[in-house]
């Protein structure tokens, strides 16, 4: 097994570093030589198009690989905004690349939720996007989904994957404060052009498959070495 990234980093046993950078094709070429399966998970605030474009152009050269991507549950309902848009187009490279693809759609992860509350609860007032409502997801189960799909035939789109509640993003933060023994003001915000969010936009479409660890069991798993309060 091989793992492709910038930077180097501690790896499990039977897996390879390959230093890549997607972005300008760098250590590509001999990165993917070989292989059946590419799960795609890289990412970035940009370039994300290119850095696909590269790396499936890259695989078609070296056969026909099968190439699992992840994407974002609901991406339709935030079009406009650049990271979503960056995702929709670069869905569209997978699918049109030729070689046999999957793509499995999947809701915010809890490390992603989990920084976002610590960074903003270090302001003693809190704004946060009014009725999103999302059903964030452990990012250890996606692993698990993703490598379950990369051992199977291709399979186009996939059923979205989510988490097993349904939360407000207030609550969310809320239930961080709470956790960490924090006192903050939470101003929910209504967004501009966030009508389609507001419907449930981010919410997966019916037929998901369903993570089954709680946000409060990864909250105090995440929290326990460090389960002293800290400052109010
Ligand atoms: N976070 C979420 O809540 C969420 C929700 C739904 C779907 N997703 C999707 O899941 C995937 C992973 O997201 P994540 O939040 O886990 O991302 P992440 O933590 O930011 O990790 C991105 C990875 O991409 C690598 N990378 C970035 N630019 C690269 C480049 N030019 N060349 C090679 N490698 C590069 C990074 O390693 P180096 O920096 O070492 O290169 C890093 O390992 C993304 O496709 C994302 O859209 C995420």
């Amino acid at each position: 097994m091989r793992a492709l990234a910038r930077h180097p980093r501690a790896l499990g046993p039977h897996v390879s570093f390959f230093p890549v950078d997607l972005r300008n094709g760098e250590g590509l070429e001999p990165a993917v030589a070989g292989v059946d399966v590419i799960v795609h998970c890289a990412t970035s605030t940009k370039g994300d198009a290119t850095a696909t474009g590269n790396l499936l152009a890259a695989a078609a050269a070296s056969g026909s690989p099968h190439v699992v991507y992840v994407s974002i549950v609901g991406l339709e309902a935030i079009a406009s905004w650049g990271y979503p848009k960056a995702k929709l187009a670069t869905e569209q490279l997978v699918r049109d690349s030729g070689l046999p693809w999957t793509i499995l759609r999947v809701t915010q992860f809890y490390d992603y939720v989990y920084d976002n509350s610590r960074k903003l609860s270090h302001f003693p007032v809190v704004p946060v996007p009014a009725g999103f409502h999302i059903r964030p997801v452990d990012p250890g189960e996606v692993a698990d989904r993703l490598a379950h799909l990369a051992l199977a035939p291709a399979a186009g789109r996939v059923a979205d994957m989510a988490g097993p509640q349904e939360w407000d993003w207030t609550q969310l933060l809320r239930s961080y404060l709470n956790a960490t023994h924090r006192r903050r003001l939470v101003v929910p915000v209504r967004l501009p052009g966030t009508r389609a969010v507001r419907a449930g936009g981010l919410l997966p479409e019916p037929g998901h498959t369903t993570g089954a660890r709680t946000w409060d069991e990864y909250l105090s798993a995440t929290l326990r070495p460090a389960a002293a309060p800290s400052h109010r």
